[in-house]
């Protein structure tokens, strides 16, 4: 054999392996079962990350779902992360419940959880019901929070899936249950209140006379009122169609945690800016609703 062609031999022993690698990829993305088989029938692996992601996770993404079904009959690590999340993330985010379901059966972690978010708040999010029974049937947590604190039963509220916050609601979702503010509120300190009350609520709500709505409603006269009826307001569904009124201890649950005590409610005390957020304690909402409590023409009698 003469020196050139060996040359050109080597050459290509090193560079077809290379070149099939990249072309798994490619396949994975187009959902070309023919080439994602001829790649894998070289020897390349089949969890082989092109710097991003598997093929798996492409197939996955791109919403193939006969080369997905491929990939795993072949072996492919169903928890195999890509630089943007676990595939089962991206199953979730397209709400196609036959995704879902092949990761899960392939052993994808349902409880997985990428930038404080799980599988569960996207479906809960995108209205896909057949996902959600599916990743709960998986061991998903109905009570997982975002960053935000926020449960997927939330999302569910908030974009109007009803059947999805039922089924939540029905299959382990937990209220928060402080203890009750009344015992409280007769030692509560509403000048601590007020300073509690302009660090954590000043930035959205006004609680004079005559300040009015902000970014949210005017909570002058709010202890004891109608919740969801501040004239003017534009409320989020849950808190327009919630009914009763601001009890003291209505008000304690709600600040307390607001997302999971009311779901659906455009009201945060966390935000993207201030992720470590403490959550007030037990003694520091009571001053704050003992504050609310005088904000008013006629001030509630105290429990
Ligand atoms: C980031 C803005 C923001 C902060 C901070 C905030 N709220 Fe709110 N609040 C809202 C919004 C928005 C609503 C309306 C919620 C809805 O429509 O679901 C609301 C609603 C309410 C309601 C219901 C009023 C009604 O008319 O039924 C009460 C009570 C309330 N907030 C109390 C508080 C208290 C007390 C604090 C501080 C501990 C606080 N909020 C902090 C934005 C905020």
């Amino acid at each position: 054999m003469r020196v050139d062609s060996i040359f050109c031999l080597v050459m290509f022993l090193l560079i077809a392996p290379a070149s099939q690698a990249a072309a798994i990829h490619d396949a994975a993305k187009k959902g070309d079962v023919a080439a994602l088989t001829a790649a894998l029938d070289s020897g390349v692996d089949i969890n082989a990350s092109d710097g991003i992601a598997t093929p798996l996770y492409y197939a996955i993404d791109r919403g193939h779902l006969e080369a997905a079904k491929m990939l795993i009959g072949r072996g492919a690590d169903a928890n195999a992360a890509a630089k943007w999340g676990p595939p089962l993330l991206a199953a979730a985010e397209s709400g196609k419940p036959e995704l879902v379901k092949l990761l899960l059966d392939a052993g994808a972690d349902a409880a997985v959880v990428f930038k404080g978010q799980t599988a569960l708040h996207a479906v809960a999010r995108n209205g896909c019901l057949d996902c959600v029974v599916a990743l709960v049937e998986k061991g998903a947590d109905v009570n997982a929070l975002t960053s935000l604190r926020q449960p997927p039963v939330h999302f569910a509220k908030e974009k109007g899936h009803e059947a999805i916050a039922d089924y939540l609601l029905s299959h382990g979702y937990v209220f928060p249950t402080p203890p009750p503010v009344s015992p409280r509120l007769a030692m509560a300190d509403p000048v601590h209140g007020e300073t509690l009350f302009k660090e954590n609520c000043q930035m959205c709500h006004a609680a004079d006379s005559a300040t009015g709505n902000l970014r949210g409603p005017s909570l002058w006269n709010i202890v004891g009122q109608k919740r969801g009826k501040v004239p003017d307001y534009k409320y989020s569904a849950v808190l327009r169609g919630i009914g009763g009124v601001w009890s003291y201890e209505n008000l304690n649950i709600f600040i307390s945690d607001p997302s999971r005590a009311i779901p659906g409610t455009d009201m945060s005390l966390h935000s993207e800016a201030n992720m470590v957020n403490e959550m007030l304690t037990d003694a520091e909402r009571a001053d704050i609703i003992a504050f609310l409590r005088s904000r008013s023409d006629n001030p509630l009698p105290l429990p």
